[in-house]
């Protein structure tokens, strides 16, 4: 009797839980037929954490291709549920052939699993009917376990989930299943090293004493902030390379209602120059935050409203400096709306910067980082998991990409994005933080979303010392090269990508789901060129991996110190001038416990968490030909290059910039 065998190398993943004593039963499935239900059980304990055995699986001819592995767990006796995460099955056939099976997820009690093997095929390549037929099962299972929910009509549509427990199995990927105990330890936990403050609606008696709450956690950049953070060149340099460099562009004639003459500023110029010479040089810029103009601000103590929709001029003095020249406060010119100036009293000038910052934070978090990334980073997810097979390459291109998504954004809008969250107690609460958002978005462009066009188009490509922009061009370029190799690859030619009926809807849920059909704003509703694919997927990485990076990374550094940057002021903008003291700062200032709550909040968003996977790696093997996985190592070798020049210049400066930093930021947004 002729027997053929098929080796199996089983490897279950490392992370705490993984293991299972359950029984395991693989069928192979091949285009000559199936074998046996086969137990997978040698001497010893079985799918221990962390390890990779082999098998045996005989049959009496050989399966011819091999198509499908079916898996499936059964209880062991009566004990109670133990869920097994199986990384990979790695199989050898009797031909000789090695084929990559991937997994990467948990399965249940009861729970059968089909994995496909081998190379990445596209819709159109698949030939034999029980792969089409389980292409086709997989994506109505998909569309079945993820649906789009519309939280705001005027907002990025979200998944269904609501709780971290109602994401299924299959999309918890490495994620150990106590993550949101953990996570909600932390936010306690963090409040709980400020104790005695939580909770304490005392005012602060002096800056120098918000320093002592910081006696367990400190960054040598959260430190420089807490000594240089009235110095008006500091204040600048934010502007460019602190946690929101999205919303200065250069200034080449001032908006009608910000009248600030050349007579206000000169002093501020360099001797002789003007105002408008300076413009002219292209030295002056602007923050102009219109899009808060009337927004529903929250209350506070009876008073309203404080929400500053002000407009700060800035200036590039020969030494290469960033400094503030000019403030309104709010769009309106008029005699309660003066235009404060460096030559106004220390405090006067001081409260000026303080309110503008305040609605630039605001901004930053309701729009560049909430917005911007992380509901458009759930927007490629369920888009991602909804209209690609596990087998479609950009799946096995993407997905690294979007692991742990769900979870975070499901927990964020539980604590922090949320109506009685943390951002609800910023200046303008959850009304007014959503409404921004809804302004934000109807503007929303997709030139705006891709870093070298949106740098053009705010006139930045000379402005000195502009990290974040030096950082991240380069950055955008490498994973631009990657993407197209990769995309490159697999489609040759346009027509591959306009018969791909899997890619067209994933662009289509996009454009419908995610930017609600707004062709004016520039979105694709459908890919006709190899190009436009590239040039979308190199955004998707690059707003996944870079710039939340950008964004949320740095919140510890430059906002747990409240005076240099506060979500809430509790006192309304200055009218005059003249009235000030440093008494009228700490009575702005939150108190007590609303410091430490927003202290701990960016504690939180910015920690480092101990499963961190950096751009560019990707722990899970789900390639099985060569030709992605050069890539793939081309692309670590350019980000690794970055890295070290990153490091070698950071070595140069007062104050790093580490942001944008590869190797110090991660493949998708998990936090
Ligand atoms: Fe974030």
């Amino acid at each position: 009797m002729i027997m053929a065998e098929y080796k199996l190398e089983v490897t279950t993943g490392n992370m705490t839980n993984a293991g299972t004593l359950d029984y395991i039963h693989v069928t192979l499935i091949g285009t000559e037929g199936k074998s046996e239900r086969t137990e997978l059980d040698n001497f010893g304990v079985d799918f221990k954490s962390g390890t990779t055995a082999i098998y045996t699986v005989k049959t009496r001819l050989s399966l011819g291709k091999l198509l499908l592995i079916k898996v499936e767990k059964d209880a062991l006796f009566f004990l109670p549920e133990d869920e097994w995460y199986c990384s990979k099955i790695v199989v050898t056939t009797p031909e000789g052939d090695v084929i990559l099976f991937p997994c990467y997820r948990w399965l249940s009690r009861g729970e059968l699993v089909e994995l496909r093997g081998g190379r990445a095929i596209k819709v159109f390549e698949d030939e034999h009917p029980l792969l089409i037929e389980h292409r086709e099962k997989e994506l109505i299972l998909k569309k079945s376990l993820y649906k789009w929910e519309i939280i705001d009509e005027m907002l990025p549509h979200m998944s269904h989930f609501k709780q971290m427990s109602d994401l299924p199995a299959e999309v918890c990927f490495s994620m150990s299943k106590s993550m949101e105990m953990i996570y909600t330890k932390r936010i306690t936990g963090a409040e709980l090293m400020f104790k005695g403050l939580v909770g304490s609606t005392e005012q602060w008696e002096n800056t120098e004493d918000i320093k002592k709450i910081f006696w367990s956690k400190r960054t040598p950049v959260s430190e420089f902030v807490t000594e240089h953070w009235k110095e008006d060149d500091f204040y600048g340099f934010q502007f460019l390379n602190s946690i929101n460099p999205n919303v200065i562009k250069r200034c080449s004639e001032l908006p009608p209602n910000f009248p600030v003459t050349g007579e206000m500023v000169k002093p501020f110029l360099k001797k002789g120059s003007s105002l408008q010479k300076e413009m002219e040089k292209g030295n002056i810029f602007l923050c102009d935050f219109k899009r808060m103009d009337g927004l529903p601000a929250k209350a506070y103590d009876g008073e309203s409203p404080r929400v500053t929709a002000g407009l700060c001029l800035f200036y590039i003095n020969p030494e290469n400096k960033l400094l503030p020249i000019a403030i309104q406060l709010h769009q309106t010119p008029s005699e309660e709306n003066p235009i404060f100036l460096p030559s106004d009293s220390e405090t006067d000038w001081l409260l000026a910067k303080m309110f503008i910052k305040n609605a630039d934070f605001m901004l930053h978090q309701s729009v560049y980082h909430f917005m911007n990334t992380h509901y458009l980073a759930e927007v490629f997810t369920v888009a991602t998991l909804r209209s690609f097979p596990v087998i479609h390459p950009l799946y096995k291109l993407l997905v690294p990409h979007v692991r742990y998504t769900l979870q975070i954004n499901t927990m964020a809008r539980k604590s922090i994005f949320a109506p009685a969250g943390i951002l609800s107690r910023s200046s303008l609460g959850y009304d007014g933080m959503t409404e921004l958002m809804r302004r934000a978005f109807s503007e929303l462009t997709y030139s705006s979303l891709c870093l070298p066009d949106n740098i053009t188009a705010r006139g930045l490509e000379s402005i000195p010392n502009f990290y974040y922009r030096d950082d991240g061009l380069k950055l955008w370029n490498i994973i631009n090269s990657f993407v197209k190799a990769v995309v490159e690859y697999y489609y040759p030619s346009d027509s591959e990508v306009c018969k791909d009926t899997e890619l067209q809807e994933w662009i289509s849920e996009i454009f419908t789901h995610g930017f609600l059909g707004h062709k004016a704003s520039g979105f694709p509703a459908c890919f006709n060129t190899v190009e436009e694919v590239i040039k979308f997927i190199t955004m998707v990485i690059f707003t996944v991996t870079g710039q939340h990076a950008a964004v949320n990374n740095g919140q510890f550094d430059y906002h747990s110190w409240a005076p240099n940057g506060s979500l809430l002021l509790r006192k309304p903008p200055p009218t005059t001038k003249g009235q000030s003291s440093m008494k009228t700062i700490l009575e702005t200032l939150p108190n007590v416990g609303q410091t430490v709550s927003f202290a701990a909040m960016s504690w939180i968003l910015s920690d480092v968490y101990t499963d961190v996977v950096p751009l560019g790696t990707y722990p899970e093997e789900r390639f099985d030909e060569s030709a992605p996985k050069q890539i793939i190592k081309e692309f670590q070798a350019e980000l690794s290059c970055l890295s070290e020049a990153i490091t070698e210049r950071n070595s140069q400066l007062e104050v790093p910039y580490t942001y944008l930093n590869p190797a110090q930021m991660e493949n998708s947004i998990t936090i």
